[in-house]
């Protein structure tokens, strides 16, 4: 279709206004339906009962007296349940786990499933559970960073080199800085914790399956059930449409689903699984610790000469995922020798996997850190030493961006937040009541991806619309900002558009993941619209009949329900008169989203920030505060500024964890969080949330993809726990060098000061 463009859309209609969202009303009325607020007639519940060692193997279970309660229905135990077709050890993709769904005793991670009590009462269930009494055959568990041997891994994250360096030799150039920093940091365990934990309600039909199941990417979940079950992917339908909370821990399918599915299959009736808060923290994925070394190298005037970034990372005995934390060094700083390493230990925890930011949070918090005990080395203010480092192309690649507004990020951040008044030295501010006040600042940075996704459209003849895809909505705001999108793409006002999105039978909708919803079904959607209004013109301009005629499509622009000529707006049609008249009840498009090859080849594409924290320290008890934060992100087109900065709050106040909340606490004998629900998990709460903003940059970018969206959803997290661990050495004057920062980490003032 030589003639089909976008330039039959009239952006910024929807695009670019602050809609509300247009689920609220459901959620906040509680007409929202989640997962586990369905009840098929009927149905089961199932209870999972997980392993209290880390490592070993379960040497009796008390089936016997689970099944004799009143209620239980069936225990499935290794050994007794559904056989499964398909290879739960299976590894056939990055984003592809090895589950835990009873294959056999052994132990690989406390809170992994060791046998699933189904009754006709969740109550039942759970008594069920509680009466298996295991026994088991330990073995001593290896815990931490130091648990076992370091090796390096294969490949980190998704298929990226563990090792990587540009230009220079480090070491060479290290010797020769005239400053040098070298500091390791270390960041803990982290789970995801969704409000929502997961949970699945599966039903089968013969060889068809319906499952109610929050997912960030219901096709892939759709193939890896297929192969696990062995049945078509056609023969399964999920529904999805609505997520509370994912973070990348709902973007495989989990264990525990799986087993929910099974015991379905085993009762031959409809039942719901819903993860225990507790064992939320083993089979479903964490943010595996780190131990970073950089060491950083200047000449005289401040200006990096090496940068070397060392990993050292925690996976499972049994699977593979490392997180690359060095990432973030490949991309902010210009310096002519970097290089980046990663290491890591098996050890007995359930596997890692993607947390908000991986790689990227975790590495963000130590990059910023060591940059500013290098700013502080060189005697500069830690904004100038950034700027002076200003990488005008993309460090690890030498490519050009195909946008960074991070100097305006810096600016408007700074100006906002009022970081000129800021006296150089630490312990110079106090506030009122005598609390040492500190300001930091922080870089931030994520990548710009886009995933595979399809969508479908149509304008009907009585001239509204309906637009199509199998996305997501992880509370991110996707039923409201695609929409605005597919709106925009029909030239119809949103509220002529009908929308339809979260099952698995409407058009692939790729992956909620990597920040890249967005722009992966934001362009499929604009792509399906544009395709059903270029059909439209196409039997307008093409109709002798039509005002018109002759136009050629790229002569046509469609607007409010009508496509008028682009030379003399006041000579149009409206879509029903078109429709009418070729006796059409509907017109259809279609539209696919892809990454752009040559783009990516030619251009390093990120969203890039600048994140401004003050933090108050009690000088006798060592208590932080984080009272204020001033993020400025550019992260290209804005769909809905409202959504947008909500994500940058949502990222921001996650870095804020990052820093000063988060960690889940090991038991160095057992290997089993010792803090393993809500209450000992420590996220920040109301009274834990600064003082917000958000600034919006703009940025056009002509190169990322069509709508020029780079996606908002990681990047508040980094930048913004390294510059409150700034903000904490400014307030003190001490350099923590773990996260989460700690009161007793503060305490020591009187030996630091030393
Ligand atoms: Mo996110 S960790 O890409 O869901």
């Amino acid at each position: 279709m030589p003639d089909q463009a976008p330039i039959h859309t009239r952006h910024g209609s929807s695009i670019g206004q602050p809609l509300t969202r247009r689920d609220g009303h459901l959620k906040v009325t509680g007409g929202a339906r989640y997962a586990a607020d369905n009840h098929p007639d009927g149905m089961l519940y199932a209870v999972l009962a997980g392993s209290s060692i880390s490592r070993g193997r379960v040497a009796s279970l008390d089936v016997a007296a689970a099944k004799a309660h009143p209620g239980v229905v069936d225990v499935m135990v290794p050994g007794d349940h559904p056989e499964l077709p398909g290879d739960p050890e299976l590894k056939d993709g990055p984003f592809s786990f090895r589950i835990d769904v009873l294959q056999n005793d052994r132990v690989r991670y406390a809170n992994q499933p060791i046998a699933v009590v189904i009754a006709e009462t969740l109550e039942a269930a759970t008594e069920g559970a509680a009466l298996l009494a295991p026994r088991y055959e330990a073995e001593p568990a290896r815990v931490g960073l130091d648990g076992a041997e370091p090796f390096v891994p294969p490949s980190v994250g998704v298929g990226r080199e563990p090792d990587a360096g540009r230009g220079g030799d480090v070491a060479e150039a290290l010797a020769a800085a005239r400053h040098r920093v070298e500091a390791t940091y270390e960041t803990p365990a982290q789970y995801h914790n969704a409000m929502e934990p997961h949970a699945v309600v599966a039903q089968w039909d013969g060889d068809r399956l319906t499952l109610d199941m929050p997912s960030q990417a219901m096709t892939m979940a759709k193939a890896r059930l297929a192969t696990l079950f062995g049945i078509p992917p056609e023969n399964i339908l999920i529904r999805s449409p609505f997520l509370g909370g994912g973070f990348g821990s709902k973007a495989g399918t989990s264990g525990p689903q799986v087993l929910g599915i099974m015991a379905a299959r085993r009762t031959g009736r409809p039942v719901k699984l819903v993860v225990r808060r507790e064992h939320m923290f083993g089979p479903v994925g964490h943010r595996a610790p780190t131990r970073q070394t950089l060491r950083l190298g200047t000449d005289a005037e401040g200006r990096l000469t090496a940068i070397d970034h060392h990993v050292l990372t925690a996976s499972s005995t049994y699977d593979d995922f490392f997180e690359p934390s060095a990432s973030t060094s490949h991309t902010l700083y210009a310096t002519p020798a970097l290089h980046t390493s990663h290491e890591a230990v098996r050890i007995d925890t359930g596997t890692p996997t993607f947390m908000r930011a991986p790689g990227e949070a975790s590495g963000s918090i130590a990059l910023e850190s060591a940059v500013d005990e290098m700013a502080e080395a060189c005697g500069l203010d830690p904004l100038e030493f950034r700027l002076r480092n200003y990488a005008e192309v993309e460090p690890i690649s030498g490519k050009p961006f195909s946008s960074k507004a991070l100097r305006q990020c810096y600016t408007r951040g700074a100006e906002r937040f009022g970081w000129a008044t800021r006296p150089r030295e630490p312990r110079r501010m106090r506030d009122a009541d005598g609390l040492l006040v500190g300001w930091g600042v922080g870089t931030a940075t994520f990548p710009a991806l886009i995933f595979a996704a399809n969508a479908r459209a149509e304008i009907r003849a009585d001239g509204t619309g309906l637009v199509e895809i199998g996305a997501m909505d992880m509370g991110q705001g996707a039923w409201t900002a695609i929409h605005q999108v597919a709106a925009d793409s029909l030239g119809l006002d949103i509220d002529a558009v009908a929308f339809h999105m979260g099952t698995s039978d409407l058009p692939d909708g790729g992956i909620a993941g990597g920040s890249g919803h967005m722009a992966t079904t934001g362009n499929a959607a604009h792509a399906a619209g544009s395709d059903a209004v270029a059909k439209l013109a196409r039997l307008a301009t093409e109709d002798q009949r039509s005002p018109l005629f002759g136009a050629g499509n790229a002569g046509v622009v469609a607007r409010d329900g009508r496509l008028v000529r682009r030379d003399d707006e006041s000579r149009g049609e409206s879509y029903a008169d078109i429709l009418a008249r070729a006796g059409l009840a509907s017109i259809e498009g279609e539209g696919s989203a892809a990454a752009d090859q040559n783009a990516q080849k030619q251009y390093a594409m990120h969203a890039h920030g600048a994140v401004f924290a003050e933090v108050k320290v009690d000088p006798d008890l060592g208590q932080i505060r984080c009272t204020r934060l001033v993020g400025a992100f550019a992260a290209g087109r804005v769909i809905n500024p409202r959504l947008v900065r909500s994500q940058y709050y949502g990222g921001m106040i996650w870095g804020v964890s990052f820093a000063l909340h988060e960690e889940a606490v090991v038991d160095l004998r057992s290997g089993r969080p010792m803090n393993a629900n809500l209450g000992e998990y420590h996220v920040p709460v109301n009274a834990d949330v600064p003082s917000l903003e958000a600034i919006l940059v703009e940025e056009d970018d002509a190169h990322v993809n069509a709508l020029g969206i780079k996606g908002v959803g990681e990047i508040g997290i980094t930048g913004t726990a390294g510059a409150i661990a700034n903000a904490v050495w400014h307030a003190t004057g001490i350099r923590v060098r773990e996260a989460p920062i700690r009161l007793e980490n503060l305490l020591a003032v009187p030996k630091a000061a030393e």
